[in-house]
């Protein structure tokens, strides 16, 4: 046999071509592009490093959820991507708006009219003292718009999200899962492109929060809207076809959802776990990884035909043959060297 898999890796100038026809700014087709984002926060002399050159891309019409630990990075994320919160250092654009570079003015109407959101605390999204359909009209009203236009787009609203019913009680009258639905009808009362919700599920119950979860998607399905919630219910990723993980202020892995068709025409849903690799080339090891290698510090890397191998620094007692090393990434072993 002539041909041993190393022989078959592309040689470096191979590499180098193809890197040159990739021209394009990194994102340029993405609504949302966040591009090596640092946050970090200082308070009482103590540096907090929020966000740690986080990539992100998402879609015109996309749904994404966002999860990770607790202090891992989401809510600064949503803050900067809302407008609300500047980064120390990267990239961050939201369709046409640069939001690094954007005045105190070009803010407020990205916040008007680009961008609608949902917290988690109802109390922050909606007015107690006005009814649910007089909430979602508010910043209809505010934006100058007619009274029949409001009543129209209100009702429109909460019957996409299933609590038309609540059109006239107050909050106090309606459910947390009804408060929030209703919530996310106010967020979209000035068809904002993009809704962002930070964990509007965070208070309450699991069958009460999968109701919020199907009117994202439902939002997104029907109206277009592109979503990215931020949420802990670990059922999330059986709502949205994209599940980003964010690791000590890295997005770090994905979950992506895709209906397969099999041959006898029956259809299943495919859930397939990728880690992210960054702009700077970085990729996180799950920890299970680490550990059941004991992969510490250093590692070797290999480049091969269609991967790249990781393997650990000191190699096992049952495996004495050297793993290819960096710098013998290219180099093709003739059939012949090799049975020596
Ligand atoms: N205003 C601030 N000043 C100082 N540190 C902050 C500030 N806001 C957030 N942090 C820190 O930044 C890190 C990320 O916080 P963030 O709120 O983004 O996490 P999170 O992923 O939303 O967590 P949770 O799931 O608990 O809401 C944490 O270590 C937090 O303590
Ligand atoms: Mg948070």
């Amino acid at each position: 046999m002539n041909a041993t898999p190393t022989a078959l890796a592309p040689t470096l100038g191979t590499l180098e071509e193809r890197a040159r026809q990739r021209t394009g700014a990194f994102g340029e087709d993405a609504l949302i592009v966040c591009d090596s984002l640092v946050r970090i926060y200082q308070s009482e002399g103590v540096e907090v490093q929020a966000l740690q050159g986080l990539d992100l891309l998402v879609e015109q019409g996309e749904l994404v959820a966002i999860v990770g630990a607790s202090g891992s990075g989401k809510s600064t994320l949503l803050s900067v991507l809302s407008g609300l919160d500047v980064p120390t250092a990267g990239r961050v654009r939201v369709g046409p708006w640069d939001l690094m570079s954007m005045s105190a003015k070009q803010r407020v109407a990205y916040r008007r009219s680009m961008v609608g959101f949902v917290w988690q605390q109802t109390a922050r999204n909606i007015v107690p003292y006005l009814t649910a359909a007089e909430n979602v009209e508010f910043p209809l009203a505010l934006a100058g718009a007619r009274r029949r236009v409001r009543r129209a787009r209100a009702a429109e609203l909460l019957d996409v999200l299933g609590v038309g019913y609540c059109a006239d009680r107050r909050p106090s009258q309606m459910s947390g899962g009804e408060q929030q639905r209703v919530a996310i009808a106010v967020a979209l009362a000035n068809s904002p492109q993009v809704l962002f919700a930070d964990e509007p599920t965070g208070e309450l119950d699991t069958a009460t929060s999968h109701d919020v979860l199907e009117g994202l998607r439902t939002v997104n399905r029907e109206l277009g809207t592109t979503v990215v919630v931020v949420t802990h219910d670990s059922s999330v990723s059986e709502h949205v076809q994209r599940t980003v993980a964010i690791r000590d202020g890295r997005t770090s892995s994905e979950v992506v959802r895709r209906t397969h068709t099999a041959d006898d025409g029956t259809e299943h849903v495919v859930a397939e776990e990728f880690a992210v690799l960054d702009r700077a080339g970085r990729v996180q090891l799950p920890r299970e990884y680490r550990e059941a290698l004991d992969l510490v510090g250093k590692v070797r890397l290999a480049l091969e035909s269609s991967h790249v191998s990781v393997w650990p620094d000191r190699l096992p007692p049952d495996r004495p043959q050297e793993p290819p090393t960096r710098t013998g990434r290219h180099r093709a072993v003739p059939a012949h060297e090799e049975q020596q």
